[in-house]
């Protein structure tokens, strides 16, 4: 099944409205020929309609990093998915394991967010990852068969054709530790064998699943070439333009 590379970069709390617009449109006038893969950044909420401007007819796709699951109403400091599609937005990222880490994120309130992208056209990037200690203990399976099934509960077939689904162990975010390529194959492949059983095979077949974790330029061609991996979450190495490049051209020669 040929399914369409999707590499994306989560700028997390980093960059001032002028930085995201800079790195932006340096990173737009890079991608200007590469048609066959979807290529998505995630500056901060305040970003947002700067970078859309920025990024206008070009390659690259604009994403949030968070919403809240209401339409609207009395949520102090939050945002919700009609806000992010106004002001450009096409992708949401969902359940970071640092959102879940440091803001309490379960997989029921994952799920309502999901729910509520859906419902404003939003493209959720589902993220899920064990910790360290889960993978010690041998809970890996565990932990990510409940964070899938609790976060898509209650969808239909249809609902969900625009999901991305990111698998970041927790273990390899920020921290130079890449997950080995079996590790990375093993999970990937379990994964899709779940959306099988959970859904459809057609499904499966069709759900991106990204890979994310300290992926940088000189492990991008060894993971992109795992036959379930569709594409790269990229932290750290998406602030920089010029690194961020080299890891959305992972094919090609010379890098
Ligand atoms: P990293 O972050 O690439 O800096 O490890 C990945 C992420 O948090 O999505």
């Amino acid at each position: 099944m040929n399914r369409r590379p999707f590499i994306a970069g989560n700028w997390k709390m980093y960059k001032t409205g002028q930085q995201a617009v800079q790195t932006a449109a340096n990173l737009a006038g890079l991608c200007s020929n590469l048609t066959d893969r979807d290529i998505m950044i995630a500056p901060t909420n305040l970003s947002l309609p700067l970078v859309a401007r920025a990024i206008k007819n070009t390659e690259v796709k604009l994403g949030a990093q968070n919403l809240h699951f209401e339409k609207q109403g009395a949520f102090t400091g939050e945002v919700s998915a009609d806000m992010i599609k106004d002001a450009g937005g096409e992708y949401v990222l969902i359940g970071h394991s640092e959102r879940r880490q440091y803001f309490g994120e379960t997989d029921a309130l994952v799920c309502q967010k999901i729910k509520a992208a859906l419902g404003s056209g939003l493209k959720p990037v589902f993220c899920i990852g064990e910790t360290e200690e889960q993978r010690e203990q041998g809970n890996t399976y565990l932990i990510l068969d409940k964070q899938v099934s609790d976060g898509l509960k209650g969808f239909g077939l249809e609902q969900l054709s625009s999901l991305v689904l990111a698998y970041e162990p927790v273990w390899a975010i920020g921290t130079g530790k890449t997950a080995s390529i079996e590790q990375v194959a093993e999970v990937h492949q379990h994964l899709r064998s779940l959306l099988e059983k959970l859904f459809s095979k057609d499904l499966a077949d069709r759900t991106r699943i990204v890979y994310g974790g300290s992926v940088k330029p000189e492990n991008v061609k060894e993971l992109m070439g795992i036959e379930d991996v569709d594409g790269a979450l990229v932290g750290g190495a998406s602030l920089d333009a010029k690194k961020f490049i080299n890891i959305i051209k992972y094919n090609e020669k010379g890098i």
